[in-house]
């Protein structure tokens, strides 16, 4: 037997027991003819003592071991003369009387410790040793966890997770797909899947009913912090239910997990909030209403007063930060400059100090008169004392613009609290997006999303405007997930084709699976998708989704551990009769 104990479990309570210990050395410590060494393993850290009076060898060979050696350490549990509060084993310490050194180990190339002092790129080429870090590994027990649950929970529910395929055709999820050229096919490629879509969707047409899985995705897109070239859905489809039905379903799920995981609850139903009041009043399909600090539309009150900026502008948004008054020439400057980087790209900031004597200063004050600039406070329901900042373009553009500022606002002024969590569901998004470039619409969640039916008859007159019947559940500013409900009849997934600018051949070779399988008997039905990296990096309270998934990519997609992707043999190559241009 390796070990009597985890490092993590021994208390007061065992002191007198003889017990052996397994782990890595965290280190080791010599004062005197004394030598402590700190053993970890998964479970914790227990201190053990070797003195040179008791056994000088035994002490020696202590007193060598190595950062992050194996060993295994036998001796008796005593009580600690100087405790440790912050470990949970700090009452103790093993009174050593063998050690054995399981396996030497060179000096890692950072320390094993929280507060390391290894940067990004070396901890993820040494993932293996990062992964030994408490907080890293404590992300990764959180997500085990919640794994766990999201299974139990939909079992009860009447879920069955059923695995589908990963070789897979191309689905449509606004993403470029990633290939696999087939040997046996030669030039023929599978896709992998940007979501299980197309086959829980035939699920349904087979009549399983509650559809879910725990389920990797892989989308060629460029790389955020919440973004991985894989990543992981809670994959969920329902049928003969309508949005009602889904979203009370999955609202459920993750009131449930929060309870489970945070111990919140959440009393109320989530609110609801239309996508064109999301983007009114935030900017975004995405809104954090952690804080409120929502737009106000200035524009009719602006009009005609000479100042071109924003005579010109299609729209101008203000936003309020309350008791900001005292904003130095600096701090405006600092935003200026935060709205005008290219990322952002507004050519310019405008604001309105309501100070706390009642008077009122601003940049644009030579275009107005304080009562023109006090009308603009009462529509804001501005305070003395609160700042007002303001911007003028493009409707869309500068929604987005706002959108970043409000965001930097809610930052600066600590409103954007990681342990305060505001759910919302937003719905009624657009069926299609219009793209400019290509002058065509797209669809804005995917193909196979239903039209509001009281919108139906505008398919064709006023295409931009039908809205859909999708939804995206939104935590503190990040899509959690979303779904909707899916159209079932071949004729009207047709029609959403053409609009789509499919011909008929186009959605045959692409779709025919479907639209053949809707020939016979498809129920109605509809779901969603959660980003499971997301979730459990919002509830573990992360910045980004890597630091909850184990062997991550940078964000060129590149595995810096295993250095993938990379380059593969001729014979490989010759094997799929594959030539690759010279650069
Ligand atoms: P959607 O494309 O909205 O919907 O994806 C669902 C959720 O998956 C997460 N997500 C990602 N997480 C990490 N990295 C990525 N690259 C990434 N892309 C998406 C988000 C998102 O909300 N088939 C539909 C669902 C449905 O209609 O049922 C779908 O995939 O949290």
């Amino acid at each position: 037997m390796y070990r009597t104990n985890t490092c993590g479990e021994l208390r007061l309570s065992d002191a007198g027991r003889e017990v052996t210990l397994a782990g890595w050395v965290q280190r080791t410590r010599r004062m005197g003819g004394m030598t402590f060494v700190d053993i970890r393993d998964r479970y914790g850290i227990t201190q053990a003592v070797f003195d040179a009076d008791t056994d000088a060898a035994l002490h020696e060979a202590a007193a060598k071991l190595g950062r992050e050696y194996v060993v295994q350490i036998t001796g008796t549990v005593a009580e600690r003369t100087s405790k440790n509060a912050n470990l949970p084993t700090g009452d103790i310490e093993i009174i050593a009387s063998a050690l054995k050194v399981l396996n030497a180990a060179d000096t890692p190339p950072f320390t094993i410790e929280d507060n390391t002092d290894g940067g990004d790129d070396l901890r993820m080429k040494y993932r293996y040793l990062d992964l030994r870090r408490a907080c890293v590994r404590s992300n990764l027990e959180l997500r085990h966890r919640m794994a766990f649950e999201i299974r139990r929970y939909l079992d009860s529910k009447g879920f069955l997770e059923v695995e589908t395929p990963v070789l897979i055709k191309s689905t449509p999820e606004g993403a470029r797909d990633f290939v696999v050229p087939s040997r046996m096919n030669p030039g023929q490629f599978y896709a992998l899947p940007q979501s299980p879509q197309t086959f829980k969707q035939l699920l349904m047409v087979s009549g399983f009913d509650r559809y879910f899985q725990i389920v990797k995705c892989f989308r060629d897109e460029d790389l955020r912090a919440d973004r991985q070239p894989e990543f992981t859905q809670i994959d969920c489809e329902m049928s003969f239910v309508n949005q009602e039905d889904v979203l009370n379903m999955f609202e459920g799920l993750v009131k449930h997990i929060f309870k489970y995981v945070k111990d919140i609850d959440f009393t109320e139903p989530f609110p609801r909030m239309t996508w064109a009041d999301a983007m009114r009043l935030y900017g975004s399909d995405k809104p954090d209403t952690r804080f409120g600090m929502q737009f106000v539309e200035l524009k009719d009150l602006t009009a005609g007063c000479g100042f071109s900026v924003m005579d010109e502008a299609e729209y101008v948004g203000a936003i309020v930060a309350p008791a900001c008054a005292d904003y130095t020439r600096k701090q405006l400057d600092q935003l200026t400059d935060f709205v005008k980087r290219p990322q952002i790209g507004a050519k310019g900031l405008m604001w309105v100090k309501f100070e706390a004597d009642g008077s009122i200063k601003s940049s644009v004050g030579k275009f107005f008169s304080d009562e023109q600039l006090r009308a603009w406070g009462e529509r804001a329901a501005a305070n003395p004392g609160d700042l007002m900042l303001i911007l003028a373009g493009p409707a869309m553009k500068t929604r987005k613009q706002l959108c970043e500022l409000r965001l930097e606002m809610g930052s600066r002024l600590g409103l954007r609290d990681p342990k305060k969590f505001s759910c919302l569901w937003v719905v009624d998004f657009p069926l299609f997006e219009w793209d400019e470039e290509t002058q065509r619409f797209y669809a804005m969640h995917h193909p196979f999303t239903s039209p509001n039916p009281e919108d139906i008859h505008l398919l064709d007159s006023d295409t931009g405007a039908v809205r859909a019947t999708a939804y995206d559940m939104v935590v503190n500013g990040n899509e959690l997930g979303g779904g909707s409900i899916r159209i079932h009849e071949a004729e009207l997934q047709n029609k959403m084709f053409s609009l789509l600018g499919l011909s008929e051949e186009d959605a045959q070779y692409k779709f025919g699976f479907l639209m053949n399988a809707f020939k016979y008997g498809a129920p109605p039905h509809g779901g969603l998708a959660f980003g499971f990296d997301r979730f459990v990096s919002i509830l573990a309270g992360l910045d980004s989704i890597r630091d909850v998934i184990a062997f991550p990519k940078n964000n060129s997609g590149r595995d810096m551990m295993i250095d993938a992707p990379s380059q593969i043999d001729e014979e490989q190559l010759n094997e799929l009769k594959i030539k690759l241009e010279e650069e």
